[in-house]
């Protein structure tokens, strides 16, 4: 139990960052394929997410954040999300 604790400190007094940030848009992630999935794709009509590049993904989040695109849900969406959150989560999901 006391090393268990030790373990627990020390991974505490050492987070990484780099692995926070990947895990965080894989979460973000998770909420947008919830509608954007691409088995549904085709029943819901909305696009995949993957096959729009990084770029034109972020550009769009960042529209719909920012009231420059029109849409019913996605700028409500967006809103949520800081501009950093919204680039990660581009990157992890557009076209490589
Ligand atoms: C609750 C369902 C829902 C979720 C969750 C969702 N979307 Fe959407 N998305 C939509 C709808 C509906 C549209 C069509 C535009 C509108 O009316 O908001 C859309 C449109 C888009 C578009 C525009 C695609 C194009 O045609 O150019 C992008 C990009 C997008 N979503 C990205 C995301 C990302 C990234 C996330 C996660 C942060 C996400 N969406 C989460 C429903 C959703």
């Amino acid at each position: 139990m006391r090393r268990l604790r030790g373990i627990v400190c020390a991974l505490a007094l050492f987070p990484v960052p780099a692995v926070r940030g990947d895990l965080s848009a894989q979460a973000i992630a998770m909420n947008c394929l919830n509608c954007h999935a691409s088995g549904q794709a085709a029943v819901s009509r909305l696009p995949e997410l993957g096959r729009i590049s990084t770029a034109e993904l972020e550009q769009a989040l960042l529209a719909f954040k920012y009231d420059r695109r029109n849409a019913t849900l996605m700028p409500r969406l967006a809103k949520a999300y800081s501009d950093a959150e919204l680039a990660a989560v581009a990157a992890y999901l557009g076209r490589h």
